[in-house]
């Protein structure tokens, strides 16, 4: 019999959860009437069923048994928002045995097991949409693996971490202190459940081994990423940062040269008259460059209720649309994710980019040229320098902008430098990119 509708079984009813639900719900007659056929929310599976999430729900949708949504042979569509690795995988590869379409926005899964379940995907020949996955309301998967299919992606630059961009303008704008602006961010569902993986860093490492999957073809990669996060980012640096003309980001890099790719997620300078550096709040951008393109910047919310609902709606039309259209007799668009690739992963050491440098050194003669020989000897350049105050008993705090450096080399001379009498503390450095003007595209 020919299907005229499409079940949807969702397991999880968190922030993300509720989103979907809410708008499953509220636009089923809009939704109905631009697909030409109804999407029906069967049910939605969570381990509690008694808190309230703010939304009323039919009777009989919400129950405590995922295995009821991954079994139930009228669901066609599973939508895990558990999030975690065990046992979202689990169900995951349960609904796609089952032969159910699933949809995702669980971007810690993908970057670390999504080979396999893309695998089990392919074999079963069912779909896993994945949109909400990174940047949350902007569609940026769909943009990489179909609108510019016909690009040769060069270089990816993200903010996609709302609650580290949130902490980070806060910081900068308000003078609000990080632990404050975390607990905002928390407040507002902006937050992983272990706050760590947003503020370490490795949310928006998740997020970029799918992103430079997609647009390189390289393997998940998420083990080879350099990931650094902004815990150690101080009012002081961001002051400083300020006085040179640029504001600091966390800044995901995927950066294709030669046969070379750089994956990279830490602090980064940018230069204040970039349109990515005006990114603020929880909002993300990506701001991609192609050979057939040029350059494109995506803006939007990068997570929260609705607009995370939203990214997850979408996958959940377009693989119903497909389920109709072709009765589940065809697979789609698993384009992007399991291929071969000429690109390895580049050596972090073998990166290059311009840094500031903030020493803590004792006003004394002679300590800045030390400083700077030994920067000179590690074939470092200084671009530009201020030194605050004159303390001779006490460190005052020196800092530098560099022309590009290798990372390696830059290591080694901070290693020295550390080392000198002269100098207290660890230096604090930071990578900047535009330094050298080499990226004046993007420019505002
Ligand atoms: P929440 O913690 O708000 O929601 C997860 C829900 O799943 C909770 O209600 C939890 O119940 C429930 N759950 C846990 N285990 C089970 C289980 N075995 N069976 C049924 N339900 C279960 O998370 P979010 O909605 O914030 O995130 C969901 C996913 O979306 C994650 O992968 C996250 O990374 C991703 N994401 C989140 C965004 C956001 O803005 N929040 C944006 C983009 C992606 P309980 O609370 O009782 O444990
Ligand atoms: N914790 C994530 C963020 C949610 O802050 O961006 C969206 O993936």
């Amino acid at each position: 019999m020919k299907k005229t509708s499409v079940n949807i079984g969702i397991i999880g009813f968190g922030t993300v959860g509720a989103g979907t639900a809410r708008i499953l719900l509220k636009k089923r007659g809009e939704l109905e009437s631009r697909l030409g056929f109804p999407l029906t929310l069967k049910n939605i599976a969570d381990l509690d069923t008694e808190r309230d999430r703010g939304i009323k729900l039919p009777p009989g949708i919400l129950i405590n048994d995922a295995q009821r949504v991954l079994n139930d042979p009228e669901i066609d569509i599973v939508v895990e928002l558990m999030g975690g690795i065990h046992p979202a995988k689990e169900f995951i590869l349960q609904a796609i045995r089952n032969g159910k379409h699933v949809v995702t926005a669980n971007k810690a899964l993908l970057a670390t097991e999504g080979h396999e379940i893309f695998r089990a995907a392919r074999k079963s020949r069912v779909d896993i949409g994945f949109e909400a996955s990174v940047a949350g309301s902007i569609p940026i998967i769909k943009v990489v693996r179909e609108s510019l299919i016909g690009n040769r992606i060069q270089s990816i630059y993200g903010i996609i971490n709302g609650t580290s961009n949130y902490i980070l303008t806060k910081m900068t704008e308000e003078g609000l202190d990080f632990t404050t602006a975390l607990r905002e961010a928390q407040a507002l569902g902006y937050a992983e459940a272990d706050p760590t993986f947003d503020i370490e860093g490795i949310d928006s490492a998740h997020k970029l081994t799918i992103l430079a999957s997609l647009s390189f073809g390289i393997p998940f990669s998420f083990k080879k990423i350099y990931t650094e996060g902004i815990t150690k980012i101080t009012p002081l640096d961001i002051q400083f940062a300020s006085e040179f003309g640029y504001k600091i980001k966390l800044l995901a890099v995927a950066k294709q040269e030669g046969d070379t790719v750089e994956v990279r997620v830490h602090p980064t300078m940018l230069p204040k008259d970039y349109l990515i550096a005006s990114v603020n709040g929880v909002f993300n951008a990506v701001y991609i460059e192609g050979d057939a393109i040029g350059s494109h910047l995506y803006y939007g919310r990068g997570a929260g209720e609705m607009p995370t609902g939203s990214a997850v709606v979408g996958d959940i039309a377009d693989i119903a649309k497909n389920i109709i259209a072709t009765q589940n007799t065809e697979y789609r668009t698993q384009t992007g994710l399991i291929q071969d690739t000429k690109y390895r992963i580049k050596k972090m050491e073998d990166v290059q980019t311009c840094y500031y440098l903030r020493f803590s050194a004792f006003d004394k003669p002679g300590v800045l040229s030390r400083i700077s020989g030994i920067l000179g000897n590690h074939n470092i350049s200084i671009k530009s320098m201020i030194q605050k105050g004159r303390k001779l008993e006490k460190a005052v705090p020196v800092v530098m902008m560099t022309h590009e450096a290798r990372e390696r080399d830059m290591m080694r001379a901070l290693k020295e430098i550390n080392g000198l009498p002269a100098v207290s503390g660890k230096t604090v450095y930071l990578r900047v990119e535009g330094g050298n003007n080499q990226d004046g595209r993007h420019k505002g």
